[in-house]
């Protein structure tokens, strides 16, 4: 019998809230303030859809987790909300501290006491709702993936609105403050203790990248704190990094369950393959958004200055697998840098390729492209999971599939991706799952319920699962016949 893991896989903010009696929002994360705030939907930096519209797992997570497994699969991957279980500030809670050579956090110790002491201030609805849809995955038979950060973090943490309005004033500052480091590693330590006999693999960050790109470098994309400001970018990435390592350490105190994270290693093409200054965008590129992580975690080798001088370090040589999130490619051209702090930055994603088309059209290559604009690339499946695995480590492809509503492109979609794994596999590559992104519909971020990634449509109003048949059944083919 295979063990190739196939599973679905959501996030907390974007499928939990929707329950018709508003009984369980949750308002203390800072894309809750975010996608409210009357500034962003004016500028049309957020779609003005709300999340407490939305699919109601929280509630329903019985119903997903049935389908899920009338679909054949084997895998569940969830996030467990920070803001959820911590909604008021932990930054009374004592734990020792230590620095290295650099000033970098080598060691947290989270102590019994400061367990204890976390407990009383944990959210305890918050605490056993989660045991509930845990144990409920684990009574159907599934291997439990536990996310502890997915892009969300808790307004205390993080207040993007008084972060963009004054950024030195602003005692809530996300990444860009080491002391989150701290507090992060405080609710994986309590997550970890709480949680372990549940959970078969954890992942400390969804696409630490993603943060850093949209919230500091990009502020017209709808992204919290959506400033510009490599400075804070540059001190974001080393921030996740070792909030990474310290958060991988104290989770081991409490299992032994491999611990990863998760990247959407994006494989970028030269727009000209000839112009040698085409090529050297793709591998800038490649450098900043992939390999920064991929370096650092894996190989104790981290670019401290962004100078291509990496030293060695260690303490953030901490990582047993890769998420890889695949969606589509970056064809990219030269450009002048654009941030003296981020010398790398020498890319531009050509319009037409990529995550930079138009919905619903095809690309300069003719490959179809999604509702979001996202061309279809199945063959960058391939070369980003075999970038993952570079390292020696097992990578599982954490996320991949397609906005579009009408289901037109995703039953190829589907298939065409799992021709990839197959391939990785045949080559010797160590893939070993590949979840779907997503079972149900989801609330897509700045761009709210217009996104569809579902194998199932919800309505938003009865908040029915209604599948997309033709998709439905394709992946319950796909993972009945498996990849070996
Ligand atoms: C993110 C998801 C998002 C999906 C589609 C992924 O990169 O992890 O949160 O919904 O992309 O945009």
């Amino acid at each position: 019998m295979s063990n190739f893991i196939w599973g679905v896989v959501q996030s907390a903010f974007q499928f939990e809230m929707g329950d018709p009696l508003r009984r369980n929002i949750d308002a203390r994360s800072d894309w809750w303030h975010w996608v409210r705030d009357p500034f962003n939907i004016k500028n049309d930096l957020v779609s003005g859809d709300l999340p407490e519209e939305g699919i109601n797992n929280y509630e329903l997570y019985e119903i997903d987790h049935r389908l899920a497994k009338d679909l054949g699969l084997n895998a569940y991957q969830l996030t467990i909300e920070w803001s959820r279980i911590f909604p008021c500030p932990t930054w009374g809670v004592e734990v020792k501290v230590e620095r290295d050579s650099y000033g970098l956090i080598k060691r947290v110790k989270v102590p019994k006491e400061a367990l204890e002491e976390l407990d009383g201030l944990a959210n305890r609805r918050e605490v056993l709702h989660y045991l509930a849809v845990l144990k409920n995955l684990k009574k159907l038979g599934f291997t439990t993936f536990v996310t502890l950060n997915h892009q969300t973090l808790p307004v205390w943490v993080h207040d993007p609105l008084w972060t963009r309005s004054d950024f030195e004033g602003s005692r809530a500052r996300g990444w860009v403050d080491e002391r989150n480091i701290i507090e992060f590693v405080k609710f994986s330590a309590y997550s970890a203790w709480k949680f372990s006999e549940l959970v078969d693999f954890w992942a400390t960050f969804d696409e630490p990248m993603v943060t850093v790109e949209l919230g500091y470098l990009a502020p017209y994309v709808g992204w919290p704190p959506g400033i510009l400001n490599p400075k804070a970018a540059k001190k974001v990435i080393i921030n996740q990094m070792v909030a990474h390592a310290r958060a991988y350490d104290a989770i081991k105190e409490h299992t032994k369950a491999p611990v990863g994270i998760i990247l959407n290693i994006i494989p970028a093409y030269p727009l000209n393959p000839h112009d040698a200054r085409d090529v050297k965008a793709a591998e800038n590129y490649d450098y900043f958004h992939n390999r920064l992580f991929l370096e650092a975690l894996n190989r104790g080798r981290v670019d401290l200055e962004l100078d291509w001088n990496p030293v060695k370090i260690p303490h953030l040589e901490r990582n047993d697998w890769v998420g890889n999130n695949y969606y589509t490619r970056e064809v990219v051209k030269w450009t002048e840098p654009r941030f003296e702090e981020l010398p790398m930055v020498t890319f531009v994603g050509v319009e037409g390729y990529g995550y930079s088309g138009n919905p619903n059209g095809v690309s300069p290559d003719n490959n179809p492209t999604s509702d979001f604009g996202w061309e279809v690339y199945p063959k960058g499946l391939y070369d980003s999971t075999a970038e993952g695995a570079e390292y020696g480590r097992p990578v599982y492809i954490t996320e991949n599939g397609v906005a579009d509503s009408k289901d037109i492109l995703r039953p190829r979609y589907i298939i065409e991706h799992v021709e990839e794994v197959k391939r990785l596999l045949e080559n010797g590559i160590d893939v070993r799952g590949y979840f779907h992104w997503a079972l149900t519909d989801n609330y897509e971020w700045a761009m709210g319920f217009k996104i569809r990634f579902g194998l199932y449509e919800v309505d938003m109003i009865t908040k029915e699962r209604i599948p997309r048949r033709n998709s439905v059944e394709t992946y319950r083919k796909v993972v009945r016949e498996g990849v070996e």
